[in-house]
């Protein structure tokens, strides 16, 4: 049982849908490669939701499994928090619909929109939440169907995404590893950088937007690769500082699963060896709000982090938004 006070993790759960594909099956409809697509990120492969799965659906497989691994009941479950860019639709939020899908209470449910960084927003958000008293056991999850909002004539971004989901139950009740410390940040001064500029107030759905392919993900991949390994890095230091730990007591790093050049970049910077970097971007691709949990929930299940590790998560993604959380295990 808990005694530090601090919030943790009382079980962890992911869900890849079952539909994969690889480099060389893309490059039957878009014009790309294999090589392309390995050598400047290291995919070899995403999954794809099917059409019938919305990110509700994806996040109830996840959230089920998380459940189950924190031997929690749907009616313990008092807050339900979705990170999410691709919700199921603008608004009722994806996190009520996953309330109903998975029978809880009427609880407290909303959805958190920080782009990649999303489930490490998530995560600081209910601590908070928990720490403050009123809400004991939530539900977080980060999921996508970015397949839903990919511009199939654009071979720059969308061979970059994949879908998936991942979840976590946090309590301050009950045994697991423990959330040490969070730093999140934003810059909003160039939102085009990576954005859907179709379909909400400042341009709202109309033929215009369509045939302007204005719903799809827009992203200006260099300059994105560029500040996402500065706050990446910064993001990583500023956490530790503030929690007086050194890098080198860091036993694993799980960096959001965008592109492998970025990771190794990170690695460069930071002066940790690739080894302390968990990856599965190779499987995944980048499935956004949900890649930090799909990975971590990998992690943890195949015993690759040993009791007492030290774990330094850290996500970007847009906004510009960035995020990082220790957890010790
Ligand atoms: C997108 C990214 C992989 C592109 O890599 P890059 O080395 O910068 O490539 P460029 O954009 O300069 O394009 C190089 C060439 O490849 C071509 N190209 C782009 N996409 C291609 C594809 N899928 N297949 C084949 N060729 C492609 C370009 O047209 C360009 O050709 P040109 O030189 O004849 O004009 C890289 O910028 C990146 O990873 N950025 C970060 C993106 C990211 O992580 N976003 C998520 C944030 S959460």
């Amino acid at each position: 049982m808990s005694t530090s006070g601090r919030t943790r993790i009382l079980g962890i759960g992911s869900y890849g849908p079952e539909r994969v594909v690889n480099n060389n099956q893309l490059s039957n409809t878009v014009e790309t490669s294999d090589e392309w697509i390995r050598t400047r990120t290291g995919i070899q492969e995403r999954r794809f939701a099917s059409d019938e799965q919305a990110t509700s659906d994806l996040s109830l497989e996840a959230a089920k499994k998380a459940m189950e691994d924190a031997k929690v009941l749907p009616e313990e479950i008092d807050l339900v928090l979705v990170a999410t860019i691709t919700p199921d639709m603008a608004f009722p939020s994806t996190a009520c619909i996953l309330q109903h899908k998975l029978g809880l209470n009427k609880v407290a449910c909303f959805d958190l929109e920080a782009a990649c960084s999303g489930f490490l927003y998530a995560l600081d958000v209910a601590d908070a939440m928990i720490s403050s008293g009123r809400y004991s056991k939530a539900l977080v999850v980060g999921a996508e169907k970015m397949s839903s909002i990919m511009d199939w004539e654009d071979r720059t971004t969308c061979v970059l995404f994949g879908d998936g989901a991942g979840a976590a139950v946090l309590s301050r009740d009950g045994d697991g590893p423990e959330l040490l410390g969070f730093y999140c940040g934003a810059d909003g001064s160039n939102p085009s950088l990576l954005c859907q500029p179709g379909g909400g107030s400042a341009l709202p759905a109309s033929a215009d937007t369509i045939t302007g392919r204005k719903h799809f993900l827009k992203m200006n991949g260099r300059e994105i690769f560029k500040s996402a390994v500065r706050v990446m890095e910064s993001s990583c230091r500023k956490l530790l500082d503030q929690h007086n730990i050194a890098i080198e007591d860091i036993n694993h790093i799980i960096p959001h699963q965008a592109n492998m050049r970025i990771v190794e970049s990170l690695s460069q910077r930071l002066n940790v060896p690739l080894g302390k970097f968990y990856c599965n971007l190779d499987r995944f691709g980048n499935t956004s709000a949900a890649s930090i949990p799909l990975a971590l929930s990998e992690a943890v299940h195949s015993q690759r982090i040993k009791p007492n590790d030290l774990c330094l998560l850290v996500a970007f993604g847009a906004g510009l938004t960035w995020s990082s959380t220790l957890v010790r295990f």
